[in-house]
């Protein structure tokens, strides 16, 4: 399979040295259809990623000021990019946000299904709900939704680095992404050009205190830092706007016969390669495939 990824922030690096030889990984900065249209006639892919997107820097507040570049970047270029796609008759598979979820659903466990509708409050997630609500009318376009991604990878947006150097944590629980798994769900989405919304979650829920528990069992036993409740984060100025916080069911990717590790069962692994890469790994980077 050749996959064309847009998108040369984490979440496309991660793809792009995990497939390898299969992506390639455009240079092109899209402003149009026809931008978008170009690299596809170049590629000749039969699938594309749209791992682009504006998360804002140095995190998610930016863009409560910003809202036109985030608009641009999480809203119109989802849309150029499938305009792009089904002209040129391509599978598109758009990553999307859990977090356009906020608290529980109404469903008995809490958990929000993938047809549910978003009820986002920040500029960040209100611009990924508008594109998902966009691009799910279309054929040949699936949209993976991820949550908090933990990687094996140290990287200042994996979940693991943020909350190990935050001071102040919130004590909350949530669904969550480990990255292995979704790049091979994602890979199994476009071999299968899956359609439709799809929560690319590990089952189960993880608090914020089993990662920092098991971080200090296995990477750091000095870690220390204070705990503080939900709402402390807007209350003691640490944040604009509230971080969503939530539990996803993923019905549909069960339903196409893809199934992902538990996610504590994931955590204790990606934390334990998480250590022996800070403690210097083995240089093998992310490319060859090994089980390091
Ligand atoms: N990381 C997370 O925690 C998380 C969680 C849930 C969902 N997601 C979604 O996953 C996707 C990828 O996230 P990420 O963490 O990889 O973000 P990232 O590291 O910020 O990378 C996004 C990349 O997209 C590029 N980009 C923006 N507009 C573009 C355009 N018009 N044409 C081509 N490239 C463009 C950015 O380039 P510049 O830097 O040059 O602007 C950047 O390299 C986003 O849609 C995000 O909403 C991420």
């Amino acid at each position: 399979m050749k996959i064309l990824i847009f998108g040369k922030g984490y979440m496309g690096g991660r793809c792009a040295s995990v497939w390898g030889e299969e992506a390639v990984h455009s240079e092109v900065f899209v402003h149009s259809v026809e931008d978008a249209l170009n690299e596809i006639r170049r590629v000749q892919p039969d699938a594309v990623l749209n791992a682009a997107g504006v998360r804002g820097k140095p995190n998610v507040d930016w863009c409560e000021d910003h809202q036109r570049e985030t608009i641009r970047g999480n809203t119109l270029l989802p849309i150029l990019l499938s305009e792009a796609c089904q002209e040129a008759g391509v599978y598109l598979l758009h990553m999307g946000s859990g977090c356009i979820f906020y608290g529980d659903s109404h469903h008995e466990d809490r958990a929000w299904r993938e047809h549910d509708h978003g009820n986002p409050i920040p500029v960040y997630s209100r611009s990924k709900w508008a594109a998902d609500l966009v691009l799910s009318t279309l054929p040949n376009v699936g949209i993976a939704r991820i949550r908090m991604p933990i990687d094996w990878k140290p990287a200042p947006d994996n979940l693991i680095d943020k909350l190990a150097r935050y001071p102040k944590v919130i004590d909350v629980e949530n669904s969550v992404t480990i990255v292995d798994d979704m790049v091979d769900v994602f890979h199994q989405l476009m071999a299968q050009r899956a359609s439709g919304v799809f929560h690319v979650t590990n089952p189960g829920t993880v608090k914020h205190r089993e990662i920092l528990e098991l971080y200090r069992e296995l990477v750091d036993p000095s870690h220390s830092c204070e705990w503080i409740g939900n709402d402390d984060l807007v209350a003691q100025g640490l944040a604009t706007k509230g971080r969503s916080n939530n539990f996803l069911a993923s019905d549909n990717l069960v339903n196409v016969g893809i199934h992902m590790r538990p996610a504590k069962e994931s955590l204790r692994d990606t934390m334990e390669r998480y250590a022996w890469e800070k403690r210097g790994g083995g240089g093998c980077g992310d490319s060859c495939g090994c089980s390091h």
